[in-house]
């Protein structure tokens, strides 16, 4: 795609996240800081990843690519673990209600292999500092060509509705946020696998916000997430730029590929 591909150590700031480095005493200290936030609130955020001086690099790559997305607009319910027992609860229940989703997704196939983006996501250190992270002995990036390396495109009024994830953990990179809002709100472990925590949900969606926090998500911010518990969403985009994220995925086994029915609802196509 580019002549010129910069080298991971023109794209990610070693100094400050010295992942070419696993046993230094400074990336230790980084482990340990997301550990705790990650312990206590399920989500940990790594500003400056992304060097100040590459961000235009990596953005005019999204942007560039960003016509490409799938785009989807939809209303779901939060809970697709109980999508089939629905009807067991009455109208206004947390369960029946959904949320508005108006997402653009650029599959995994159109974000190119000699690109910038992915001369992120293919470097070893990445994965394995990904891994201690999230305490896991190893981990492979997705095999999926579909949803392995991703870009969330939001625009003007483009919303990503209150979910939880299917997956254990997310990895997203923050490469330019909206101009107003388009705000990434978590809340903490407001269910957990024995209480769904109902009442706390419908007052949440009901406007309360208690216990929410906003993330804030700088151009060049690495966030890595737990939302299988931690209901979140994405708040409606105001103003004309892109909200361009990168997703990284990852998964226990190698060569994981996604179900072809999350394939097809983010993509648009099977692979
Ligand atoms: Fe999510």
């Amino acid at each position: 795609m580019n002549a010129e591909i910069p080298t991971v150590a023109e794209l990610i700031d070693l100094e400050r996240y010295p992942l070419d480095q696993p046993n230094s005493p400074r990336l230790r200290e980084v482990i340990a800081e997301a550990h705790a936030t990650l312990d206590d609130q399920g989500v940990c955020l790594l500003p400056g990843f992304i060097r100040a001086d590459a961000i235009a690099t990596l953005v005019n790559e999204a942007r560039s690519l960003a016509p490409l997305g799938f785009r989807q607009d939809y209303s779901d319910m939060a809970y697709g673990h109980l999508r089939h027992c629905q009807d067991d609860y009455p109208a206004d229940h947390p369960v029946r209600r959904t949320n508005p989703f108006h997402v653009a997704i650029v599959p995994g196939v159109d974000v190119p292999a000699d690109g910038h983006l992915r001369t992120i996501y293919h470097w070893d250190p990445l994965t394995d500092f990904v891994a201690s992270l999230i305490r896991e002995p190893v981990l492979y990036r997705a095999a999926d060509p579909l949803l392995d390396c991703n870009i969330s495109v939001l625009g003007p009024g483009d919303t990503h509705g209150w979910h939880y994830d299917g997956n254990l953990f997310s990895v997203t990179l923050m490469l330019q946020p909206a101009e107003e809002a388009g705000l990434f709100e978590f809340s903490p472990n407001i269910s957990t696998p024995d209480d769904e925590n109902f009442d706390a949900v419908a007052r949440l969606y009901d406007g309360d916000r208690e216990g929410l926090i906003t993330l804030p998500l700088e151009p060049g911010t690495l966030n890595i997430f737990k939302g299988r518990y931690s209901l979140h969403h994405v708040t409606p985009v105001k103003g004309n730029r892109q909200r361009l994220l990168v997703i990284f995925s990852y998964d226990k086994q190698p060569d994981m590929m996604f179900p072809t029915a999350t394939q097809l609802k983010y993509t648009g196509k099977t692979a």
